[in-house]
């Protein structure tokens, strides 16, 4: 006999874990850096409108089945449906959280690897933007400590699965979630004071609408659901430890606006900083690692600052790719029978090999390119702008023509009745956006990206 399933102790737990799996990386590092390279305030502006027209309606669809159907993405789809081709889709996004956590664990990596030099207070030597710069060079291009760094980030996360998640990683996002967020707040007060941090508001805020085209289009839609964790069911999975007694469309807007908050403060940050400092924003990946230090070394109690700023940053990331690794995990244990322990040492060390040669992209492998990219960046193209997008369009037209709207808008009801009494036009909105929004314009986003459209 399976032992009843387990559910979240409070309305709060659940949003706070779902912000948790939300909040990291993507956030801190994704965001600015892509923000960077796609214009600023015009990567903003259509980044938070995906996120309010696509990311929100799709955020309550991934929820909302698995509530219903309490399982895993690929049991929940076998349990609502006899289509083949949405078990794949379940599939997909099993994928997908295999391939997402190989990349994002090499960058994870690297925050470890900040946060020992902010400990021996070695970081607050790079006090200008060329020794930063420098220093991130020094640290990617050592093929060694890049895979050492990959390989303890990814242990810690199998440690914590292999382990369970409940006590330590629920009870540390609780502490390290709201810790992060008063850093960065105060990261940013710190950063507006500097001299010339105004022009950093004016890139983010004043936009220049001749930058938006479609690969800036595609970049705010693949951040839209990789910040959001969608399109490839872990949101789905939290949703199946709910309860109909839970709001999923107010715990949705709640999630959506943490995750959104987080983001644009952390641009703010790292955007005042780049402009004061007379540095370049498009530079990619390495954004926050040449300049964050230049912060720390410069303001008063910077140590401290350093310390905690790495030690939250790795432990949002952490609540993240536990999230990555559960859903691959659950998969195996659910609809293959094995056991927990087993699936967490076989696929957390087949992450570790894929993780591998993306830790190599910076260093040993920096010249291997496929069509253009380096692996590290073909594979977060890949998992982030295609596959998250796909898998986010099929959840769409699921639960907006597949399901039986009727029957929908019966299970979304459960635990908002009040909601929807007050504002019944919510369903009827919400209904267009998942039958008609939001696919069309994933699909346009998709086949220019392609270059088909
Ligand atoms: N949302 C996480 C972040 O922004 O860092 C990354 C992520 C976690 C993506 C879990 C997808 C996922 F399923």
């Amino acid at each position: 006999m399976n032992s009843p399933r387990e559910h979240w102790g409070s309305k709060i737990g659940f949003i706070l874990a779902a912000a948790g799996s939300a909040v990291g990386l993507g956030n801190i590092w994704r965001f600015p850096y892509l923000a960077g390279q796609n214009g600023g305030a015009a990567f903003i502006f259509v980044y938070i409108l995906c996120v309010l027209a696509i990311g929100i309606p799709v955020l309550i669809a991934e929820i909302l089945i698995g509530r219903t159907a309490q399982k895993n993405p690929v049991g929940s789809f076998k349990v609502l449906t006899t289509s083949k081709f949405y078990h794949g889709i379940g599939g997909m996004g099993v994928v997908a959280g295999f391939v997402i956590l190989s990349f994002y664990s090499v960058v994870a990596g690297w925050t470890i690897g900040y946060l020992f030099e902010a400990i021996n207070g070695s970081l607050l030597n790079y006090d200008v933007a060329e020794k930063a710069s420098e220093h991130f060079f020094v640290l990617t291009h050592d093929p060694v400590w890049n895979v050492l760094l990959l390989v303890v980030f990814m242990i810690l996360t199998m440690g914590i699965v292999y382990f369970g998640v409940q006590k330590g990683i629920e009870l540390g996002s609780k502490i390290m979630m709201p810790l992060l967020f008063v850093l960065l707040l105060g990261l940013m007060i710190y950063g507006l004071t500097l001299d010339g941090s105004y022009k950093g508001l004016d890139y983010l805020f004043n936009p220049d609408w001749s930058k938006i085209n479609s690969d800036v289009i595609l970049a705010a839609l693949g951040q839209a659901f990789f910040s959001m964790s969608l399109g490839m069911g872990a949101m789905l999975t939290y949703g199946s430890y709910l309860t109909k007694k839970d709001n999923i469309p107010v715990s949705s807007l709640w999630i959506a606006f943490l995750d959104t908050s987080v983001a644009i403060i952390a641009g703010i940050c790292i955007f005042s900083v780049v402009f004061a400092t007379g540095q370049n924003p498009d530079v990619g990946p390495s954004l926050i690692f040449r300049t964050l230090p230049v912060v720390f070394a410069k303001m008063p109690g910077g140590w401290y600052f350093a310390v905690f700023f790495f030690f939250a940053l790795s432990l949002a990331a952490l609540t993240s790719t536990v999230s990555l690794l559960e859903v691959v995990t659950a998969y195996f244990v659910d609809e293959k029978g094995w056991k927990r322990k087993n699936a967490v040492i076989v696929f957390g060390s087949l992450v570790t090999l894929l993780g591998i040669p993306s830790a190599l992209s910076f260093n040993a492998l920096a010249d291997f390119k496929i069509i253009g990219k380096t692996f590290f960046d073909l594979t977060e193209f890949i998992s982030s702008n295609l596959m998250l997008p796909i898998g986010g369009f099929f959840i769409a037209i699921f639960v907006g023509w597949l399901w039986g709207f009727d029957k929908v808008k019966l299970l979304v009801k459960e635990g908002s009745e009040k909601l929807f009494d007050k504002f019944p036009w919510l369903i009827i909105f919400w209904k267009i956006i998942l039958r008609f929004i939001a696919p069309v314009l994933i699909i346009i986003v998709l086949l220019s990206s392609i270059g088909i459209l």
